[in-house]
């Protein structure tokens, strides 16, 4: 064990125009071609970039400390491999409209004018918030290239709570968002008209490269989670500091208390007095009388009727097409925890509800982040687990009718746990394999907080892993092939397969499964029939990041498991390291692997094809992988690019690359395309200006509305979207 690191997650906001990569070891290939990009959340307008630093400038304590690595700003990191044996890197800072409101409403960075400091964003839990202004669209987990009928190879930006933003693919601007906001369903309640809506969708739309069609989703769900939430959105920010205090004295007497039926009404009736004291102020009485009602009618209720789920269709509108999805019997679906996933084959779409909790509870159930007494009894108190279990739906595509409002689908359920999933194109006899990543008792949603404590060692958790995505696993990890009957909606248990390695001759193994990648993921220009060798990441055992938290939340005797508790927690002691393999889905056996050293994280990874086909090489290993590497060198991390070899992983990297200002955190989802030139301003492109003032007319106070309306038209307008005609 590295004793006394440094922190390991340090990321730059910076800029970088056609920096060549310093090879640091090995050679860079030359018989690759086309670009990655590369999305990763890397801090706040605040923050400038990773670490978020205890205190402000000011000496203050920053709010923002130990928040999620992953509630940040988008920045791309575009990789060209067009130069012989260099690696080009351009990046940048992804600022769709609510980027422009984050810096101006900010007192750091717009000291100068605090006529808008009382509608700056916070940052709760996965989320950024601004009261009134709304929901932070940080477009930082992934890319999805496309191309329409201009054949031009265009990339949105996207994210799971916020509309795709088109950007260009070589100068890295956004474009446009997708959809005009009137057209997206909010994801909170109808009185509840904020600017910047919190869009449920999901941050995996797809494109079918044969059709020129893309899929996404918009959900809503209303949870009595949601309905506690309401209630911190009409927090004015002037009435946080006293509220904190009487909140705080309160937690200090609930805390050693067991969470039980009683526990929760006191609190909700603590929540009911502080609103009371609220309503006497004219600025949020009216809001509070309507979110009352709202909460007495669902309070009570875990859901309501509200449920909904939109499927879209986006072909190079300005507004898309949108079937509410509903069961065999026409009843609207209910989302569980979210749909972080989509997937299609050539008859069917798969829409996957999906263990991956960026929801209402995790996102808004705590209005004071920065208190740590505070934030772990709402932690205590709301959060829940992941379900043992996800569901997917299959909508038939041919059922998609131009102008019907429904569509059915069939629900399916799969026997484990599954974020990110990938669908072979092929459904012969109507069959339909998705091949999945269990995350199995894992809460990929959670993160490591500064008053968790290590569950086997019970010392608190290291000041430099705060932030990060709580990977301590309790049970193994898995990786499926999994086989629908579409036509009966069945999931077919005899042809399915599942894959859990604790120990593999290669050295594979399946402790916390990650990221995955495959040639030709994501194409915009073919669909993969037939998905055969699959490149897996997996975080691997490491007792600093089992936390106390994590091991209650699933040391449940009811949870469908493969191992018991007592041995996650004797191979937790043990640890295992970041690993890199190759699945054949074939046999669905480990081929290859690569175990990095104890200490180093590994992030991201990417397949990048060769140009020419190597003879008697399988074409998904003929290329290389690309990943993002977090070294532990010399008494401190770095930022580094390590290329392998597809079909010689453990070999290990042909070549490692870096740069002293190419520095990244945290790491998310990636795509290979091989063309990235900048593109004419899309017919579909819409005027922020004309798209934003309905929102803004929609704001029910006129104080707000006029001081809003002010706000976008000095600090949001004047920034040009959309390409300059040429
Ligand atoms: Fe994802």
């Amino acid at each position: 064990m590295i004793p006394d690191r440094p922190f390991p997650f340090i990321a730059s906001r910076k800029e970088l125009r056609n920096v060549a990569l310093h090879v640091l070891e090995g050679a860079v290939p030359d018989d690759w071609y086309g670009y990655v990009f590369l999305n990763t959340a890397a801090g706040t307008v605040n923050s400038d970039g990773l670490p978020y630093k205890r205190t402000l400038p000011n000496g203050q304590a920053n709010q923002e400390y130990a928040s999620p690595l992953i509630n940040g700003d988008g920045y791309v990191i575009r990789f060209d491999f067009n130069h012989g044996g260099q690696v080009v890197v351009n990046t940048s800072l992804l600022c769709p409209p609510c980027y422009h409101a984050d810096v101006a409403t900010s007192p750091l960075c717009n000291p100068a004018d605090n006529r808008f400091w009382r509608y700056a964003f916070r940052s709760f839990g996965l989320a950024r918030i601004s009261p009134l202004l709304g929901t932070r669209n940080q477009l930082n987990t992934a890319f999805l290239p496309f191309r329409l009928q201009d054949n031009e190879w265009r990339m949105l930006a996207t994210f799971d709570a916020g509309r795709p933003f088109e950007i260009d693919p070589a100068t890295l601007e956004c474009i446009t968002p997708i959809g005009e906001n009137t057209f997206w369903h909010s994801g909170l309640p109808p009185f509840m008209r904020q600017p910047f809506e919190m869009v449920l969708t999901t941050a995996h739309p797809v494109y079918d490269p044969e059709t020129r069609e893309v899929f996404s989703v918009n959900f809503t769900k209303t949870t009595k989670a949601l309905m506690q939430a309401t209630t911190i959105f009409a927090w004015n920010l002037e009435t946080l500091d006293e509220l904190e205090e009487e909140l705080e004295r309160k937690v200090e007497g609930w805390l050693n208390r067991d969470i039980e039926i009683d526990l929760v009404e006191e609190v909700e009736e603590a929540l009911h007095k502080i609103r009371k004291a609220i309503e006497k102020r004219p600025v949020v009485s009216r809001w509070l009388h309507k979110l009352q009602n709202w909460w007495y009618r669902f309070v009570g209720h875990l859901y309501s009727s509200r449920n909904k789920v939109y499927l879209v269709r986006w072909t190079g509108q300005k507004r898309p097409e949108a079937w509410e999805v509903t069961d065999q019997q026409g009843r609207s679906i209910e989302i569980r925890h979210n749909m972080h996933q989509l997937g299609f084959s050539k008859d069917y779409l798969v829409l996957g509800d999906t263990n991956f909790k960026f929801s209402f509870d995790i996102m808004l159930n705590n209005p004071f982040p920065h208190n740590p007494k505070i934030d772990a009894f709402f932690r205590k108190l709301l959060s829940g687990v992941m379900a043992d279990y996800s569901t997917v739906y299959l909508i038939d595509r041919r059922t998609l009718k131009p102008g019907a409002k429904k569509v059915k689908a069939k629900r399916v359920r799969i026997p484990s746990e599954t974020v990110h999933f990938s669908v072979n194109y092929d459904n012969p006899e109507g069959k339909v394999t998705i091949h999945t990543a269990h995350n199995c008792s894992a809460c990929p949603a959670e993160w490591l907080r500064p008053y968790d404590t290590e569950k086997i060692s019970g010392k608190p958790v290291k000041e430099e892993l705060y932030g990060l995505i709580a990977v301590g696993q309790m049970d193994i990890g898995k990786i499926g092939k999994c086989v629908i009957d579409a036509e009966k909606g069945v999931f077919l248990e005899e042809e399915s397969r599942f894959l859990h390695i604790e120990e593999d001759p290669t050295g594979a193994h399946t402790w916390a499964v990650g990221l995955y990648t495959y040639r030709d993921m994501l194409s915009p220009e073919k669909n993969v029939e037939d998905i055969r060798y699959v490149y897996w990441q997996s975080y691997g055992l490491s007792q600093e990041r089992l936390t106390s938290f994590i091991y209650k939340l699933y040391d449940s005797p009811e949870r469908q498991r493969l191992l018991p508790v007592e041995d996650i927690l004797e191979k937790t002691k043990q640890g295992a390291p970041f690993v890199l393999f190759c699945v054949d889905t074939g046999q669905m056996k480990a081929v290859d692997a690569y175990c990095f050293d104890e200490g180093t994280y590994m992030w991201s990874l990417q397949f990048v094809p060769r140009r020419e086909p190597t003879p008697g090489l399988h074409p998904q290993q003929d290329g290389y992988i690309l990943c993002t590497v977090l070294p532990y060198r010399e008494g401190r991390y770095t930022s580094e690019t390590w290329i392998f070899d597809a079909a010689k992983l453990a070999q290990g990297p042909i070549a490692r690359l870096g740069h002293p200002e190419l520095l990244f955190g945290f790491t998310i989802h990636s795509v290979w395309v091989p063309e990235a030139n900048e593109v004419t301003n899309p017919p579909y492109c819409l005027d922020i200006k004309s798209d934003y003032l309905p929102m803004l007319k929609g704001i029910k106070r006129r104080k707000h509305r006029q001081a809003i309306t002010q706000l976008f038209e000095e600090y949001v307008f004047p920034h040009e979207y959309g390409k300059r005609k040429r």
